[in-house]
């Protein structure tokens, strides 16, 4: 798979893929993604490289390029790295980023995605290849310091960039319970939202992970047979507000797929139903067999991580990845 190609000694994006009884695509094998692992093992890593197909001179967005890991790869494929742009909206992933591409020169952007969509698209640049692989980072969640992890003790924080917006501690100690519960419920889909809500204002002020974590766990219990912690639904939902991410997510995907050159491939890894409803439907909008269709989807059903990949990253559990092909402009 990750054979050189015979004839012009290039990376190969080839992948054998294998279709599950419920009819999602897995690779056959994805052992050799354990020669990438650093920091941040990138998820999905072979399929990414077979639908977005990166080829010589090509013009490569990454709207959430954490640690390279994706981008690496990519960018060996289009050896044009300067042609690229790598956005996020973390300063360690930036400051990681801008080390390891030193020698490239790609174009870095310390910024929301969203924003960026929309300035980019304004100056008209388009693109062959979009990629966003939305959510944290692993060093999000390893350090205790950004208050991601329901395990490790921080502060309540749950910002990607610090050094704007609200954080998690404002809305745990502030809003009303009433809007906490249905924080807890819309964004962390927790079935038992309002007693939740109702423990949390009763015990304010709150100001670590393992407080809140704690409080969760006591109020909502461990479900039985559930291997995750009982708090892991509301750390969620307030992770989704602090970052603003299924807007991040509405506003940027229509100028997306327009931002895309003809036979411009975009690739999509989420991992929460809600994000994933999200991008299936801005596909859908754009796909099918309409006279007025812009897209072809190359994923009908998301493709989820093989149990292969899965031992060597447990977090690419929930990944899935849904891509599509660009077929022309709106109007044409
Ligand atoms: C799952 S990691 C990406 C990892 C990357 N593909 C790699 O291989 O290293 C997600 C990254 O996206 C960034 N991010 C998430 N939402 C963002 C947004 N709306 N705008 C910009 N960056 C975002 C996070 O800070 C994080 O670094």
């Amino acid at each position: 798979m990750y054979q050189k190609n015979q004839n012009t000694n290039e990376p190969s994006n080839k992948l054998s893929l294998d279709r599950r009884n419920d009819g999602v695509l897995i690779s056959k094998s994805q052992s050799e993604q354990r020669l990438t692992a650093g920091q941040h093992i990138p998820v999905l890593l072979s399929e990414v490289l077979h639908f977005l197909e990166p080829r010589k001179g090509e013009f490569y967005l990454d709207l959430t390029a954490g640690y390279g890991g994706h981008a690496k790869e990519i960018m060996e494929r289009t050896f044009q790295p300067k042609q690229a742009v790598l956005v996020d909206r973390d300063q360690k992933a930036i400051d990681y980023l801008e080390q390891q591409f030193a020698g490239k020169k790609p174009e870095i952007i310390h910024q929301d995605f969203a924003s960026v969509v929309q300035e980019l698209s304004s100056k008209g640049r388009q693109f062959d290849i979009i990629l966003a692989d939305l959510g944290v980072s692993s060093p999000h969640l390893d350090s205790a310091s950004r208050g991601f992890s329901v395990r490790l003790d921080g502060p309540l924080d749950m910002r990607m960039d610090q050094s704007k917006g609200i954080t998690a501690s404002d809305i745990v100690n502030n809003y009303d319970e009433a809007k906490l519960a249905e924080i807890i419920r819309r964004y962390g889909e927790e079935p038992r939202a309002n007693r939740i809500a109702r423990e949390i204002v009763a015990h304010r002020p709150i100001t670590t992970t393992q407080q809140l974590a704690k409080i969760v766990a006591s109020s909502a219990g461990w479900r039985s047979g559930s291997k995750h912690h009982p708090a892991i639904r509301t750390f969620q939902a307030l992770r989704i507000v602090v970052n603003d991410e299924l807007a991040q997510i509405e506003i940027s995907m229509p100028t997306l797929i327009k931002m895309l050159k003809p036979n411009g491939r975009i690739a999509v890894i989420s991992f929460h139903s809600l994000e994933d409803r999200m991008i299936k439907r801005a596909f859908a909008d754009e796909a099918g067999d309409r006279y007025d269709s812009t897209i072809k989807l190359l994923t009908k059903q998301p493709v989820t991580a093989s149990d292969a990949e899965l031992v060597f990253n447990p977090r690419a559990r929930s990944a899935k990845l849904r891509a599509a092909v660009k077929i022309k402009k709106k109007g044409e």
